[in-house]
């Protein structure tokens, strides 16, 4: 029902009820956004499930058998706090969109039978899903993470006003190898740029010495060295200069501080303020 690894598998049996309390009715110009009822909706979207074309993305494996779509259904339905609607054009289902459940920021999902792409359909709905989850339901932010390969959604995600907030790494029970996931977020007040960084600083007795062992235990690579012979290195562990791990690490010979400015909406800073919360640190 996501594409967020903690929604995957199912929790429910084929006989679960469908638990989709709470979620109205929602309108747009071409399309009727309807309550999620996995009983009735599982046979038009299973069109979707077991079509390897829309399922490439997804969190499981194309169903075969229309029992397994409509157990999915109800696995997303009836997580906590899960809002989902069948997309109706014409009345007939074409997809899904909602809001998943057993997550900590709320987290969009979107999937279209794919005779439905390409018409602007999924903008459609999940920007009247966003509005609802902005008004009705008071939620101050939403969020979506996609597969960096899935430009479809990606674009979906933007056009509705999605932003990238971050990278990670995910890996899907059904797949061997893990893929990268990009999170887009969208506020429902302005926020200050959401970019955090951190330096470790790390003091050593001996410069030369501690980066040998960083290049031949963890692989860094020096990005810059000053003075001669090196007091200072910054060194980075992975291809580029910046990356899922450890960007820079700073290694001098005296004890040092680490320096971590924080977001202005922190608790405690000031409302457009940035602040420096020093640690000192004292490892030889
Ligand atoms: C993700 C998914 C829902 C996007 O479907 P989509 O139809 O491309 O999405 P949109 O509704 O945003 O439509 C955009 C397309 O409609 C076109 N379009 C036509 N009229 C439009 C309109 N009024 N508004 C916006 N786009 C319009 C756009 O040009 C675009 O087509 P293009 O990519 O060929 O240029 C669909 O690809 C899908 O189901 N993928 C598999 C499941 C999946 O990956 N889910 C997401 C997991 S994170």
């Amino acid at each position: 029902m996501s594409s967020r690894t903690s929604q995957a598998g199912s929790l429910c049996s084929a006989s679960t009820p469908a638990i989709n309390l709470g979620v109205v009715e929602l309108t747009t110009a071409r399309l009727l956004l309807t309550p999620l009822d996995p009983d009735r909706d599982a046979q038009a979207l299973h069109a979707a499930y077991r079509d390897p074309d829309v399922m490439r993305w997804w969190n499981t494996p194309v169903r075969l058998d229309v029992a397994d779509t409509r157990r999915d259904l109800a696995s997303g339905v009836a997580a906590e706090g899960a809002r989902i609607w069948a997309v109706r054009e014409a009345q007939e289902p074409v997809g899904l969109v909602g809001l998943l459940g057993d997550v900590d920021v709320p987290g969009l999902t979107w999937l279209l039978c794919k005779a439905a792409w390409g018409r602007g359909l999924m903008t459609e709905a999940a920007a009247a899903v966003v509005d609802h989850a902005f008004g009705a339901l008071g939620l101050d932010r939403v969020e979506a993470w996609v597969d960096a390969t899935n430009t479809r959604s990606l674009a979906t995600a933007r056009r509705i006003g999605l932003t990238e907030r971050g990278r990670l790494a995910q890996r899907y029970p059904h797949r061997e190898q893990p893929h990268e996931s990009i999170v887009l977020g969208r506020a429902r007040a302005a926020e200050p740029t959401p970019v955090l960084n951190v330096e470790v600083t790390l003091p050593v007795r001996d410069v030369a010495a501690a980066l040998d062992l960083l290049r031949s235990v963890l692989g860094a690579r020096t990005l810059y060295s000053v003075g001669e012979p090196a007091s200072m290195v910054g060194v980075v562990f992975g291809p580029w200069s910046v990356g899922p791990c450890l960007r820079r690490m700073v290694v001098r010979l005296r004890r040092e501080r680490i320096s971590l400015p924080l977001p202005s909406n922190s608790p405690g800073v000031h409302e457009n303020s940035c602040y420096d919360c020093q640690m000192d640190i004292n490892w030889s």
